[in-house]
């Protein structure tokens, strides 16, 4: 049973914490928040000691892994403490928000020999999953073009407001859009080149991006929004061309398109089973519990989680960072 210690109780924390209760081979012991009352509530009737700022919990509880839902400008200064003190660390996405934060969480990792995962949680979401694994195995042939969105509504939830502010989020490119920047390096590996359009709020700052890349025999669209109206359903959507079918992944399901006529769709099969009998029901936990009995298996078998290392998160923070940058920043 590995012992966890969760940092940041907000809207991910809770998340998190609701995947941890489901999977049996792991359990939180330890929560820490600056807001007593976020923690408290993920501790209420368990076994679970309470912290009042991430810092004190990695210098003082007694766990096997630390797994830190802080807003994004808190994630380096704790994943290096982490690292050095607990050797097994979940780190949220975005990991970082500079090339410089990533070069020291990269040496952090290296000298401590730290097992590290990013929460890039798409490249284990069930659709992606499947989408992935047909590509590797040439099912369809190559890939011809992509599109991926994810669109959504303003968030109205973090803590003291961090998620508005760009020096602290680095804006909704890196927040939200990071999730198909990363995926698409997953599925194609590195575009040859890109052109990015940006549309910003009243106060300057980016709030929805178009970026087109080009890979040597196919093009790929990124869409991110975070602008839409608060009644506005979250839409993360994609379409792949292949040569021999099309795949289409939204609201309405998963359907492959053939070229020889026709539409199947597909029921992808749940990446892990969940493994606690008396909360059975994970599909409202999504890719999070995926990523995270992902995590906790492999650091139970002591072996390194591969699918979302730290050297992949920062390539996908570095690659959005190149987009910011070519509009101009995120905030102007
Ligand atoms: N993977 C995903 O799909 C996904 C979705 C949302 C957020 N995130 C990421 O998760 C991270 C957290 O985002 P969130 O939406 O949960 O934010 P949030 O504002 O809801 O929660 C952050 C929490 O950290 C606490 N906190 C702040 N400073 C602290 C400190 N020093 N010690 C302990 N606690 C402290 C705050 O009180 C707050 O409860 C961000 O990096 C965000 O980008 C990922």
């Amino acid at each position: 049973m590995l012992k966890v210690g969760l940092i940041g109780c907000g809207f991910m924390g809770g998340m998190h914490a609701a995947c941890f209760n489901a999977i049996e081979n792991a359990q939180i012991v330890a929560v820490a928040d600056v807001r007593c009352e976020k923690a408290e509530k993920i501790a209420k009737g368990k076994d679970i000691r309470i912290f009042s700022t991430g810092m004190e919990l990695i210098e003082n509880a007694d766990v096997d892994v630390i797994d830190i839902c802080l807003p994004t400008y808190l994630h380096t200064e704790h994943a290096v403490a982490a690292m050095k003190k607990v050797k097994n660390v979940f780190i949220e996405k975005p990991v970082c928000m500079s090339t410089e934060e990533g070069e020291l969480l990269l040496k952090t990792e290296k000298e401590t020999g730290a097992k590290v995962q990013v929460g890039q949680v798409i490249r284990l979401w069930d659709e992606y999953v499947w989408l992935k694994t047909q590509a590797d195995k040439k099912v369809f042939g190559e890939i011809k073009s992509a599109s991926f969105r994810r669109l959504s509504p303003k968030p109205d939830w973090s803590w003291d407001g961090w998620l508005h502010d760009v020096e602290r989020s680095g804006s909704m490119a890196l927040d939200l859009h990071i999730h198909d920047i990363d995926f698409m390096r997953y599925l194609m590996g590195e575009p040859e080149s890109f052109t990015s359009k940006e549309a910003r709020n009243s106060d300057g700052a980016i709030e929805h991006i178009f970026t087109t890349f080009t890979y040597p025999n196919s093009t790929v669209t990124v869409e991110g929004c975070w602008s839409y109206p608060a009644d506005f359903p979250f839409t993360a959507d994609f379409i792949v061309e292949f040569e021999k079918a099309t795949i289409v992944n939204n609201a309405n399901g998963l359907y492959v398109y053939s070229i020889d006529g026709g539409c199947e769709k597909i029921e992808p099969a749940s990446s892990f089973e969940s493994d606690n009998k008396t909360d059975g029901n994970i599909s409202s936990l999504g890719g999070y519990y995926n990523e995270l009995k992902y995590f906790v298996d492999k650091v139970s078998a002591g072996e390194v989680p591969t699918v979302a290392p730290l050297s992949e998160g920062i390539k996908s923070v570095e690659l959005v960072l190149s987009e910011i940058s070519s509009v101009g920043g995120a905030k102007k």
